[in-house]
């Protein structure tokens, strides 16, 4: 029983409209019930008082896995029959992917790195965000493309090859990777603020890059092979993998075709010698070439959206992207409607908030001051295996817990607030194995599997096949934890509607709370042979429902710890 089916009962029983129910069946105060249906507005449009309405849509409502239908204050309260709905639930829990799917094709736009430069704090929220999506969209049965739309077009890599041929040195380049590139790039600043006609050899180094010239291609290919060989690492600690790296200077060779369709379709104007398209109400025009006849980052992701519209079709195109880029995707999808793409409507840009270390200074790459993510990661695996040294001193394969504890609590630091909140990470917070935390859900899971493995249970037949489970006389610990389960599907459809994993890490902060309280309550060793097997069966459901939530937040689920 979950929102679906209360919302089907309301339909063919009670006989109310579909447009009415949907998206208003309720989750109350548990003294009023588990769901509930608000008929102000049915009472509203037949006239009606709100009491009568609520009793007559309750007089109808009969199922099984209902105990009690009570009309009160213009609400219809649904009180489930506990036993039937847990032992139900535990009967037929589906945790295999689904099909909503239906053959849609998603694309998310994510992580999006810049070559030569670090990843550091602030490309987590989108790594980690695009990621979780990835993983939602697919469990629901979407075909889902993952996109790292490498930023490896654009000015500063005429500096950077600048930078390099003056001051550089390939050893030292081939030794400290991106961190050297950073020091050049951060050194081409501070000479260009003394000496401003470095910027003119910078631009013509990148105009060599756009003509093809063999030594400037050559030096851009090397430090792309950098970065990706540097950021691969990263990727690889996260365990997260894209289906294209098709980044801006792919889109080269597309950018003419882009501003002749502009230019057929009488969208582009001159402006100062550059050429723009104007955009309705305020927004300042979409700048689609400068006057040197460079193509700007608009362009480039105009021609990026048509070809992954014409690549993938994708019902919807999703740009995981801070909020500091609003004003630049409105452009680009302002752009593309007025080229008359209807699909214009399906590509979204989902902003985050900025993340910020605790102590730490603030990000400019132009400075130099910013904090690797490589490095962040690799601190929290060491704090995580001195805390499991402290903990666990006799477990097994520590440093292989730790890397799992340590990015799991980065990483879901990330996912499980508002993405739109700034947020200020604090890693020894987000490490503790209690609150609101990964590590915490690790916790919670390893404790399930430790349960089973010493009850000699891990192997418990299928619900579906165990007719023995007996649930007579659930109690509120146990009936509270099976109805956040039951939410696992529904959660993460609307988590998936509304881009948001932190619905899903909310739902699973609350099943580890719930599973503790009732493993409290609920003694399993002591307990007869029948209950016994039946608390078996819910430890086991949690510690599954977990796994799975966890990896959809890109977490792993360590049986130890
Ligand atoms: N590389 C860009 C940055 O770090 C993000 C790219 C986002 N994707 C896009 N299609 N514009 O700011």
């Amino acid at each position: 029983m979950n929102k679906q089916h209360i919302q089907n009962l309301l339909v063919n029983q009670a006989k109310v409209p579909q447009d009415m129910v949907v998206g208003a069946i309720e989750i109350p105060e548990s003294t009023m019930g588990d769901f509930s249906f608000p008929v102000f507005k049915l009472a509203k449009i037949y006239k009606k008082s709100p009491n009568i309405i609520a009793q007559e849509i309750s007089s109808n409502i009969d199922d099984v896995e209902i105990a009690r239908v009570q009309a009160i204050n213009g609400y219809v309260n649904f009180y489930l029959d506990r036993d039937k709905f847990v032992g139900n639930v535990l009967r037929s829990f589906d945790l295999s992917q689904k099909t909503f799917g239906n053959g849609h094709t998603i694309c998310i736009d994510y992580s999006s790195i810049n070559i030569a430069k670090p990843m550091h704090i602030g490309h987590l929220s989108s790594t980690a965000i695009g990621g979780s999506l990835y993983q939602m969209y697919k469990y629901l049965g979407y075909n889902v493309v993952g996109i790292n739309y490498l930023g490896d077009w654009g000015t500063q890599f005429g500096k950077l090859i600048y930078a390099y041929l003056t001051w550089g040195n390939r050893q030292d380049i081939l030794d400290r990777g991106i961190e050297g590139l950073l020091e050049l790039y951060v050194k081409f600043h501070d000479c260009a603020e003394q000496d401003k006609s470095i910027e003119d050899s910078a631009r013509e180094w990148f105009l060599k890059i756009e003509q093809g010239d063999i030594q400037a291609l050559e030096l851009f290919e090397w430090f792309k092979e950098i970065t990706l060989k540097e950021v691969a690492k990263v990727y690889d600690m996260l365990d997260i993998s894209f289906d294209s790296y098709k980044g801006e200077s792919f889109f080269n060779d597309k950018i003419q075709p882009i501003v002749k369709e502009l230019m057929d379709k009488g969208l582009l104007v001159e402006s100062d010698g550059a050429k723009v398209v104007q955009l309705q109400d305020d927004m300042p025009p979409a700048l689609i070439l400068r006057r040197d006849g460079a193509s700007l980052y608009v362009t480039r992701d105009l021609a990026a959206a048509k070809y992954r519209k014409e690549t993938y079709n994708f019902s919807k195109c999703l740009y995981v992207v801070a909020y500091q880029q609003n004003l630049h995707f409105k452009q680009v999808f302002g752009v593309l409607d007025k080229m008359g793409y209807e699909w214009a409507k399906d590509c979204l840009h989902i902003p985050f908030g900025m993340v910020s270390l605790k102590n730490g200074d603030t990000l400019s790459s132009r400075k130099g001051k910013v904090v690797f993510l490589e490095k962040i990661l690799k601190d929290a695996i060491q704090k995580a295996l001195v805390t499991i040294e402290q903990k666990n001193p006799n477990l097994k394969d520590k440093d292989s817990v730790a890397k799992m504890v340590g990015i799991g609590a980065v990483v879901f630091g990330a996912l499980s607030t508002d993405r739109i909140k700034d947020i200020v990470f604090d890693i020894d917070k987000a490490l503790q194995f209690e609150g609101e935390t990964g590590p915490y859900l690790q916790y919670t899971h390893a404790r399930c599997c430790s349960i089973l493995s010493k009850c000699g249970q891990d192997t418990l037949s299928p619900y579906s096949t165990d007719e023995t489970i007996k649930c007579r006389g659930v109690d509120t610990d146990t009936f509270e934890l099976v109805k956040l389960i039951s939410r696992l599907d529904e959660t993460i459809i609307v988590a998936c509607n509304r881009y948001e994993p932190s619905l899903l890490a909310r739902l699973l902060l609350d099943i580890a709370q719930a599973f503790n309280k009732f493993y409290i309550t609920n003694h399993i060793l002591s307990a007869e042979t029948d209950v016994y097997s039946f608390r078996l069966q819910i430890v086991k459901l949690t510690q599954q429902v977990l796994k799975l939530g966890m990896s959809l937040l890109l977490l792993k689920s360590p049986i130890e710890m």
